[in-house]
């Protein structure tokens, strides 16, 4: 049966494809039912200073152990850099656009090799060795590269905290990890403004240090070369430390499960995870979903809109291109700046091949109106991407119809920080669209549908999304937490991976993420724990509690609605009100900003005390009318209070 919205495949594809529908089948069987010989055979796609002989050790019960190709010996900053010398030495490397149209720069292969080589050996004479963690905290400028490549080098695991996190977020990364060396800018630019990053670490540093975390240097990158507060014997500003050091730094042999990297990610409970990925199953994974999922040729010009803080940054923005050895894009600014044909304007600039960002931007673009899309060619692009929430159909048509003038395929990829790389998309040779589907699953991927209770759903239905068995670029750990990870991910249904996420899968076994099924919110594509907020909340001094839910937002897919209950004797108002936005903003970063912030006096609870995020959660999207049995609650009074004064009124 042929959908109304059903995009096949377009008939050129059919001979450009790296892999087309009957490969794609052919390969996803082989995957599952043999993934040992077909990770054998893929394995081999990096580059490996001693092969492997094993290939999967890995299991979701008990204590869940996860090891891909692991005797094997590899160096990740090899293989997206040296490995291209000899046949794209001068070959772009990182296209860099900055916030200001009029700045831009290319780094070849063969520049990239050396600045990477130059800030390893400045890391080693800071004394940072094999298994040590460093905290990156940058905006987006190639040295940001440099540095994460710099770390691999050496064997050093990074940890990358996303810039517009405040400086307590930052502190409490570098307290997770105990990371002594933090590599900053001066400040960065986005959107015509200035963020103060080496005020902010040196915030971070001094709050670290109550947790006796002593981070002893800090590495500067000038980016504005404004005047910032400086700590002699401490500090270093990276220019001036590079300059005489030599570009050649020879890279650590890694075993393929030493780690790579950390970074932190909200749950649904507690404090961010470290979410720990290792280096060469991650590898492996992450340059063959890039290579098949974008359809990537060799000279394609490819550009992710991601900041280096988040997976898709480190994973789509990086590691993958650069292993496949593309021209990767990367921009220092904003969708909007200094106007809303800013993304498109790049594309024709730099004749983008490859195009993939965050549903978010597309919303908030299109409701500024399609002139500024259709006032540029375009003509370069091939492949269109979407990822980090779900694709409301209308935005996808305007992503298809509008900016690729229904000539390009979009890939609706799903996946998560804890995934390492894209578990569930299309493949744009080879998978017919429908619009606001992430389709198929990836190779060797096998995702399956549980109700509540963990029995396994068969053909069309609708339950909560698990994994089966694992993929080689799957999270290894919670860093220093491990009993955190087996809980968090394989207790909810037990030898099964749980993403958190609803899902829907229609009769031609086509998936529909439908957002997360946990108290995890998704706010412009930035993951965010409801409790995360209501912790920034309650450490207000006028605040005794706080319930945190989202509720759909045109733009940001989700808005974050606050209900606060106030200490005996304050006053809710307008001026409060702005000082918990402020409070939240402080303690958390601009992401996490309240949207809406409803003073209740009392909150449902049952009479155990357990608040009905329910009931919140239906009163926060104005549809209380279907509030459901509210007869359990201590006091079922507080809902008609808590309707009379909703602040979403539609
Ligand atoms: O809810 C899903 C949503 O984003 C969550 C993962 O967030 P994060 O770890 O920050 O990684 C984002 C970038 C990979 C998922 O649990 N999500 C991500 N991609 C999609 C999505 N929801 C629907 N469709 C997607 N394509």
């Amino acid at each position: 049966m042929t959908e109304p919205h059903l995009h096949p495949v377009q008939a050129e594809w059919k001979e450009r494809a790296l892999i087309d529908d009957a490969t794609y089948r052919a390969w996803y069987e082989k995957s599952v039912a043999d993934p040992d010989s077909f990770w054998a055979e893929h394995g081999k796609r990096i580059q490996w200073s001693k092969p492997f002989s094993r290939v999967k050790n890995t299991s979701f019960e008990g204590d869940v152990s996860i090891k891909w190709f692991e005797d094997g010996e590899t160096n990740v900053s090899v293989n997206c850099v040296d490995r291209h010398l000899e046949t794209k030495g001068d070959q772009v490397a990182i296209l860099w656009e900055g916030d200001n149209p009029a700045e831009d720069k290319k780094i070849t292969y063969r520049e990239l090799h050396g600045h990477v080589g130059r800030f390893a050996n400045l890391l080693k004479q800071q004394g940072v060795k094999r298994g040590d963690r460093v905290t990156i905290y940058m905006p987006m400028i190639p040295e940001a590269a440099y540095a994460m490549l710099a770390c691999t080098r050496i064997g050093a695991i990074h940890s990358v905290v996303f810039g517009g996190f405040s400086p307590d977020a930052l502190a409490g990364r570098i307290v997770d990890c105990q990371s002594t060396v933090v590599i900053t800018a001066d400040e960065g630019y986005r959107g015509g403004k200035t963020i103060p990053l080496k005020e902010n670490t040196d915030k971070a540093i001094d709050i670290a240090a109550r947790s006796d975390v002593a981070v002893r240097s800090v590495v500067v990158v000038k980016r504005t070369g404004n005047l910032v507060g400086w700590v002699d014997g401490r500090d270093i500003w990276y220019g001036d430390a590079v300059a005489d050091l030599s570009p050649d730094c020879p890279p650590e042999a890694m075993n393929a499960e030493d780690p790579l990297f950390i970074l932190y990610t909200s749950g649904s409970t507690g404090k961010p995870k470290g979410v720990l990925h290792t280096t060469g199953g991650y590898l492996v994974y992450a340059s063959m979903t890039h290579q098949y999922v974008f359809d990537y040729h060799d000279g394609d010009i490819y550009w992710c809109t991601a900041d280096v803080g988040w997976v898709t940054g480190h994973s789509y923005l990086l590691y993958g291109p650069l292993a496949n050895g593309a021209t990767t894009l990367m921009f220092e600014g904003v969708p909007n700046y200094p106007d809303q044909s800013r993304f498109w304007q790049i594309v024709d600039k730099h004749q983008v091949n490859i195009f993939y960002t965050a549903p978010t931007a597309l919303r908030a673009l299109m409701g500024s109106g399609d002139d500024y899309v259709k006032k540029t060619s375009r003509s370069s692009l091939k492949v269109l991407g979407s990822v980090g929430e779900p694709i409301n159909p209308e935005a996808w048509e305007w992503y298809y119809k509008v900016v690729g003038e229904s000539r390009i395929p979009i890939v609706d990829t799903w996946w998560q920080t804890e995934t390492g790389g894209i578990l569930i998309t299309p493949l744009p040779g080879a998978t017919d669209l429908k619009p606001g589907s992430a389709t198929r699953p990836f190779f060797g991927v096998k995702p399956k549908l549980v109700d509540s209770e963990g029995q396994v759903l068969e053909g069309a239905a609708d339950g909560n999304l698990c994994i089966i068995d694992s993929w080689p670029g799957q999270m290894r750990t919670v860093y220093g937490d491990h009993e955190r990870f087996v809980q968090t991910y394989f207790s909810t249904y037990a030898g099964k991976y749980f993403t958190g996420d609803g899902c829907r899968r229609d009769a031609d076994g086509y998936y529909w993420i439908t957002g997360r099924v946990d108290d995890v919110l998704n706010v412009s594509g930035h993951r965010m724990g409801t409790a995360e907020v209501e912790s920034a909340l309650v450490s207000h001094e006028k605040v005794s509690e706080a319930a945190v839910v989202g509720y759909p937002h045109d733009v940001k897919g989700q808005g974050i609605y606050c209900y606060v209950t106030l200490m005996a004797g304050e006053q809710g108002s307008e001026e409060l009100r702005k000082e918990l936005v402020a409070h939240v903003r402080k303690e958390i970063g601009a992401i996490a900003s309240p949207d809406k912030i409803q003073f209740s006096p009392g909150l449902p609870k049952t009479r155990s005390g357990k608040i009905m995020r329910r009931i919140l959660r239906k009163i926060a999207e104005d549809d209380y009318g279907a509030l459901g049995d509210t007869s359990t609650l201590a006091d079922p009074a507080v809902v008609d209070d808590l309707v009379a004064n909703r602040q979403n009124k539609k």
